[in-house]
């Protein structure tokens, strides 16, 4: 690929330049810029442990400088302003961090333009350099960090105009990387011509696709508790699992976010990339190695090896109300609510407006062969992985201990792993602060989706989209705030699954 820059040498110090592409949105402020002030005023836990007097967080003041770009013609010091006002209220920061949001929107300038125009991404280069210049006694190296938090559409331009105009052309070394958003495509055609296009301009090294489901505290431990764990190796597999479920489920609407969600719905908007990326984490093999490219190879095998949907094993929901937000048509099809069963053995659960928000992963093992106690009346063994909120890994033990006194009875028990109760004083971090920190630090792409894994996982969801679309799969409505719906309850326990 012709102009790609000094990328042989990877550097993770020097001058740092990040910019956030459509930084007037809600994704840049609700996540990105949250995220960069925790990893600005967050202290790396060696740090403290040697009690280094010049502490620094996990950016650092003196290499970084963050560009906040879109078309909006707003005045920099109103951006800071706003950005302060978010992170300041809505963020609820402590009076000691207040300090610290005003240190931080020093390293932040915003520069106002638009995704195709060559000057504009002309004078960004030139404020890059500025930067760079204004570092360059360290080692020269520049580390160039673009976040397209841009709606899809406007992707082709943007990467044009960055490839054309503000790669890293260091003498020194250094890299210009990627990141960007989901919906990564919206069917297996469009992700192919989309890859495509990506490809001639940027090498798959320098691209971050963020699912934030990656950088969830839980999901990145389900490699580490299934293959560092002597007990779960022999039992982790089809002769003790009787069914799995991933759930996910959110007490909220669309909240303003309609128009986008109308066109995509449940299955692309969540169980295509988030909750597929967890059922990867769940029934992977052991990777030959921890290297990303081998974690990622046994990803894929993962996809590959799931069975074409049944769609007598769909039910889709819509919520009563969805269609009257303006910009929902009143005859939309869009599901709100969807319970997939994958074969073999894999549940996959979303809905919307749902009585409460959680995302967990429940493992129901098989009964107790020769089951001397009657275990099976009460429900089964399951080992239930708390994504969020509340953090937790749980094993039931249905009546698996014996009830403690003279009496030989037995009851129901949990061996409970809480985080909040191990961990106190810990503070988890949110998925973008861990991700954002891979895209400039390790560069390690174990946590960001491969092309070969978006192909795959659109491989098989593509046939039944155009099905739902033209109707063929009707939604059923159901009330906000209901637990969920009886159809979908039959269709998994049809699939195995034993209430406990
Ligand atoms: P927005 O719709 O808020 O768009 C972001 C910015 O892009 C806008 O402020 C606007 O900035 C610019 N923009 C919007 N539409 C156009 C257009 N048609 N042409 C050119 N520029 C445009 O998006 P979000 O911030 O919600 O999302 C950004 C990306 O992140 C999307 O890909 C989205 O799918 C993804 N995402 C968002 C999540 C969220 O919670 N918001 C969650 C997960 C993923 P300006 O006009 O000032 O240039
Ligand atoms: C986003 C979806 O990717 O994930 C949203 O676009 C959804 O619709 C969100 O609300 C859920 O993420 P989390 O981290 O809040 O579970």
């Amino acid at each position: 690929m012709d102009g790609v820059e000094l990328d042989g040498v990877e550097p993770v110090r020097g001058c740092l330049s990040i910019v956030v592409l459509g930084a007037s949105g809600d994704l840049a402020k609700k996540m990105t810029f949250p995220a960069l002030f925790n990893l600005y005023q967050q202290v790396p836990a060696y740090t403290v442990q040697f009690g280094w007097l010049f502490i620094q967080g996990f950016l650092h003041s003196d290499e970084v400088r963050i560009f906040g770009y879109a078309r909006t013609r707003n005045l920099d010091d109103e951006f800071r302003y706003r950005l302060h006002r978010f992170l300041d209220h809505d963020k609820v920061v402590s009076p000691a961090q207040t300090e610290d949001v005003s240190e931080f929107l020093h390293l932040v300038k915003y520069i106002s333009g638009s995704y195709d125009a060559e000057e504009d991404f002309r004078s960004l280069d030139k404020e890059i350099n500025e930067h760079k210049s204004s570092k360059v006694q360290q080692d020269g190296s520049s580390r160039r960090l673009f976040y397209l938090a841009l709606p899809p559409s406007v992707y082709p331009s943007a990467y044009k105009m960055i490839k054309l105009f503000c790669m890293n052309k260091s003498k020194y070394g250094g890299w210009t990387r990627i990141v960007i958003e989901k919906p990564f495509g919206k069917g297996f055609g469009l992700l192919e011509k989309l890859s495509n296009q990506i490809g001639e301009l940027l090498h798959e090294k320098q691209l971050y696709r963020i699912d934030n489901y990656l950088g969830k505290e839980l999901v990145q431990n389900l490699m580490v508790l299934r293959f560092a764990n002597r007990f779960f190796l022999p039992l982790w597999n089809r002769d003790n699992f009787d069914n799995i479920q991933i759930v996910f489920q959110e007490d909220f609407g669309t909240e303003g976010r309609a128009g986008y969600f109308d066109e995509f719905g449940v299955i692309r908007d969540i169980i295509q990339n988030h909750l597929l990326q967890v059922l990867c984490q769940v029934a992977m093999e052991k990777p030959v190695s921890v290297d990303p490219e081998h974690i990622r190879d046994t990803e894929v095998r993962v996809l590959q090896s799931v069975c074409p949907i049944q769609s007598e094993e769909v039910v889709l929901g819509q919520y009563e109300g969805y269609c009257e937000d303006p910009t929902v048509p009143d005859d939309s099809n869009t599901p709100t609510f969807a319970t997939i069963i994958l074969r073999t053995h894999y549940e996959k659960w979303d809905r919307k407006a749902l009585n409460s928000r959680k995302s967990e992963i429940r493992i129901q093992f098989k009964d107790v062969p020769g089951d001397i106690f009657e275990s099976k009346k009460h429900g089964r063994n399951e080992l239930a992985i708390r994504l969020q909120p509340s953090e937790a890994i749980y094993m039931k033990l249905t009546i698996g201990v014996k009830q403690p006194g003279l009496e030989m009875d037995t009851t129901q028990s949990e061996l409970d792993l809480s985080y909040k109760q191990c961990y106190q004083g810990i503070t988890i971090p949110e998925a973008y602060e861990c991700l954002i920190l891979d895209t400039y630090d390790s560069g390690h792409q174990q946590h960001f989706v491969r092309r070969d894994e978006l192909t795959e996982a659109w491989k098989f969801f593509t046939p039944l989209l155009p099905r739902i679309e033209n109707g063929e799969i009707k939604p059923i409505l159901y009330k906000r705030g209901t637990t969920g719906l009886l159809e979908a309850d039959d269709l998994v326990q049809k699939a195995g699954y034993v209430q406990t």
